[in-house]
């Protein structure tokens, strides 16, 4: 059984703290919160010890794994701490918000023979499992194009919740390094390597609120000459179903949001217990899924997880496409 602690009680720790409820090889332990009465009300409700500074559940040496909930620019300095501290490390992501932030954890993790995850839970997605499949097995021939699209909502009330948000030196970005970072894994993850970057970067109607962009667009080249084409906002009237298209020489593949449209057809996919887990449905359905091949990775002393490499890949197309917006130039990876 390994102990868990979760640093950051926010809006998200409840899909991790109810995974760890539900994972057979885990017990949540211990929660932090910087803010007293968030620590405290959550270890009340799992029942588990709680801490105001993160570096005291680090002493612990009971605890094993230690899940990051918190804002993006604390990943590298708590994961750093943690790991130094000889514990496993699940992060929220973005795994950091500088590549070579996600370069010092990935290199101190393997210099410690500890496991470093990163929450991209949508590839736990029963659609996107399937394209996975779909394209290992060939089925679509060669990718020719991929084409990602985040089309969603995020208001003044949401920027202002919390004084991390729209911020370069505390968000790292806006829209794509946070809401289309999960799209710009799955352009990667499904479509193959991509080596350039292109992009343009703007903010538009919540630039009375935010110094970051919350719309962007890019051009992808991909190792095997295949274009992807990326669109985020966050500037529309709701959560419209994220898209990501692949052209293959051999027909379409289409994720609409949990629908998997192949070759024209769509495709009947059924969700895992865990993917029934009460989910905002714009988070996706993942958690339960991605917790749970964590541990289950840890339990086996293998790598079949999301790992610190597959954040490190999506940072660094995020980082070039924000480096290419902001001086007008391709960014090679
Ligand atoms: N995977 C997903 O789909 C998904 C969805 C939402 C959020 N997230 C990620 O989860 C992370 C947290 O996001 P959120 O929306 O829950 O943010 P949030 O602001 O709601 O929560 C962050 C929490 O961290 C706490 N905190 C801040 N500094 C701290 C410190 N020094 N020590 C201990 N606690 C501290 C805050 O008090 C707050 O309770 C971010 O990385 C975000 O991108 C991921």
């Amino acid at each position: 059984m390994y102990r868990a602690a979760i640093i950051g009680c926010g809006a998200i720790h409840a899909l991790h703290a109810n995974a760890l409820r539900n994972n057979p090889h885990a017990q949540l332990a211990a929660v932090v919160d910087i803010i007293p009465y968030r620590a405290e009300d959550t270890a009340e409700v799992h029942n588990c010890d709680y801490y105001v500074n993160y570096r005291d559940v680090l002493k612990d040496p009971s605890i094993d794994v230690v899940h990051l909930c918190t804002p993006h620019h604390l990943h590298y300095p708590m994961a750093m701490d943690a790991l130094d501290a000889g514990k496993h490390v699940l992060t929220e992501k973005p795994i950091a918000i500088r590549v070579s932030e996600a370069d010092a954890m990935i290199q101190k993790a393997t210099a410690a023979g500890l496991r470093l995850g990163v929450t991209f839970q949508n590839r736990y997605n029963p659609n996107a499992r399937r394209a996975k499949e779909l394209l290992e097995q060939g089925a679509l021939g060669e990718v020719r194009g991929v084409k990602g699209l985040v089309i969603w909502h995020r208001n003044e009330s949401y920027y202002n919740s919390e004084d991390w948000r729209g911020s370069w030196d505390l968000e790292g970005g806006g829209v794509v390094i946070n809401q289309a970072i999960h799209t710009v894994d799955l352009m990667q993850w499904l479509g193959g390597p991509i080596t350039a970057v292109s992009g343009q970067i703007a903010t538009h109607n919540l630039g009375d609120h935010i110094d970051v962009e919350d719309m962007a667009s890019g051009v992808f080249r991909y190792a095997n000459g295949a274009s992807g084409i990326f669109f985020a906002t966050n500037d529309y009237s709701t959560n419209a179903p994220v898209e990501v298209e692949i052209h293959g020489t051999e027909g379409f593949l289409l994720l609409r949001g949990e629908d998997l449209i192949f070759k024209g057809e769509l495709v009947d996919i059924t969700p895992t217990e865990g993917q029934k887990v009460k989910h905002k449905s714009y988070w996706g359905l993942g958690h339960q899924d991605l917790v749970d091949g964590f541990y289950a990775a840890l339990a086996a002393n293998n790598d079949n997880f999301v790992s610190g490499a597959d954040g490190r890949r999506a940072l660094a197309v995020v980082q070039a496409l924000y480096q290419s917006g902001l001086k007008g130039r391709t960014g090679n990876l």
